[in-house]
């Protein structure tokens, strides 16, 4: 299947590859900016518009630099992620710390950084008061249960283990204006890779139509409503990407009918996707180490799941390229497989590819988000370097490979010895 093309000649990628040896995750900072200033302007018409990038999808602090001078905000859920937020210079409401299960030590290095709090359960009220201290800001994350369809990845948002019930909404805000807490925000989330451009309008509706009702009966005035991440991204080249348009122009209605209309405005309009903004400008650029020919066609490749698990994972489409054989005929029926010890290491399962023969270097698109991030070291692998081809063409190495240093640092051989 022909459709999608690389940012790259195969000049440039053997270029590239003569400095660093493949696999690596490669990032198009081109593509990536001129969407992320795309994404800020489809809401324009909202002051105060935040999105947040998730760094849980790509955990780099060259990427997350050059999304802030777009003036994104930074969405952590964990320690790490906050430390990488503070090397970032990063402080204050542009971080937002949606995290669940939180230990207190992390709960106390967000309040430290001032990050806005977006609390996940309502037991935590009490836990963050005693351990920390309840911050002037909070936002609940609210899950809908039974008003919200779920989709493929997320599942049903009342089997999901995130997030307030409407009731404990309720509760919980109540509890806050006990405790002196005087801003307030909302947060939802119930999607995961969703193309649907109406999901986002209706859960907008839903969270509008909360704070209405809780605005009627606690008089609180939310300052914002995050939307949470989850627009999806064509993985196919049939899938059509989310208009972003359609979605500003939908909530944008919902918000004068509601919002507006009841006298809550203004109220900042945050998302925190990570998908959509990196996803579709990193790329996963492996070379053929193998074939083999058996029951089925094999190509062998130096990258494995460790790598890239959404296709061992999710069963999750990822195009790839032949580099240089892009317009021959895809006529021949592959499946794409890495070293690991696991018969689902594969990134394409009886694919259509051109002929491949060993050395070809194979580019697996969408790798740019939930791809270098879920990587692991099973089998003793890896994880790759990421490099940055920023917009005059040059490469950067934004994080070098892994070292059979690194893989055995928490390991004393000297103590094995003398065991
Ligand atoms: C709380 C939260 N926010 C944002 C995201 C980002 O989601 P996506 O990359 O699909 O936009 C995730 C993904 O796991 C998440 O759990």
């Amino acid at each position: 299947m022909l459709g999608k093309t690389v940012p790259f000649s195969k000049t440039k990628i053997d270029e590239i590859i003569s400095q660093f040896p493949t696999p690596f995750h490669i990032y198009d900072e081109k593509g990536m900016m001129e969407h992320a200033k795309y994404f800020v302007d489809c809401f324009s018409w909202n002051e105060g518009f935040k999105e947040y990038y998730a760094i849980k999808a790509s955990p780099n602090p060259y990427l997350m630099k050059l999304l802030r001078n777009q003036g994104f905000g930074i969405d952590c859920s964990s320690l790490a992620e906050l430390i990488l937020a503070e090397k970032v210079g990063m402080r204050g409401e542009e971080i937002m710390f949606t995290s669940n299960d939180t230990p207190a030590e992390e709960y106390q290095k967000a309040i430290e950084l001032g990050a806005i709090l977006n609390i996940d359960d309502i037991s935590h009220i009490d836990y963050i008061n005693e351990h920390v201290g309840i911050p002037e800001l909070v936002c609940f994350r609210y899950n809908p249960g039974a008003l919200k369809g779920g989709n493929a990845i997320i599942g049903n948002p009342e089997d999901s283990k995130y997030g307030f019930t409407r009731e404990q909404l309720f509760e919980g805000y109540k509890k806050l204006i006990g405790l002196g807490v005087k801003r307030f925000g909302i947060h939802t989330m119930v999607a995961s890779n969703e193309l649907d451009p109406d999901y986002f309008i209706e859960t907008a509706e839903i969270v509008f139509d909360t704070i209405i009702d809780i605005n009627k009966e606690l008089g609180i005035k939310f300052e914002f409503a995050n939307l949470g991440g989850g627009i999806g991204i064509p993985y196919k080249s049939e899938h059509k990407p989310v208009d972003l348009k359609k979605v500003s122009h939908g909530i944008k209605e919902k918000y004068e009918k509601l919002i507006v209309a009841n006298g809550l405005d203004p109220l900042k309009i945050y998302f925190e996707s990570g998908r959509a903004i990196t996803g579709p400008f990193g790329y996963l650029v492996a070379k053929v180490l193998h074939m083999k020919e058996t029951y089925k066609k094999y190509v062998g490749l130096d990258a494995s799941m460790h790598n890239l698990m959404r296709p061992a994972m999710y069963g999750a489409y990822h195009h790839i390229t032949v580099v240089g054989k892009e317009s021959q005929s895809h006529k021949n029926l592959y499946d794409v497989t890495g070293s690991l010890c696991e018969n689902n290491d594969k990134f394409a399962i009886n694919r259509l590819l051109p002929e491949v023969e060993a050395g070809d270097v194979l580019v697996i698109h969408d790798a740019g988000a939930h791809g270098h991030s879920m990587g692991f070291n099973y089998n003793g692998k890896l994880r790759s370097a990421e490099l940055l081809l920023r917009e005059n063409g040059e490469v950067v190495q934004i994080r070098r490979k892994e070292t059979l240093e690194d893989y055995y640092a928490t390991v004393d051989f000297d103590g094995v010895k003398n065991f």
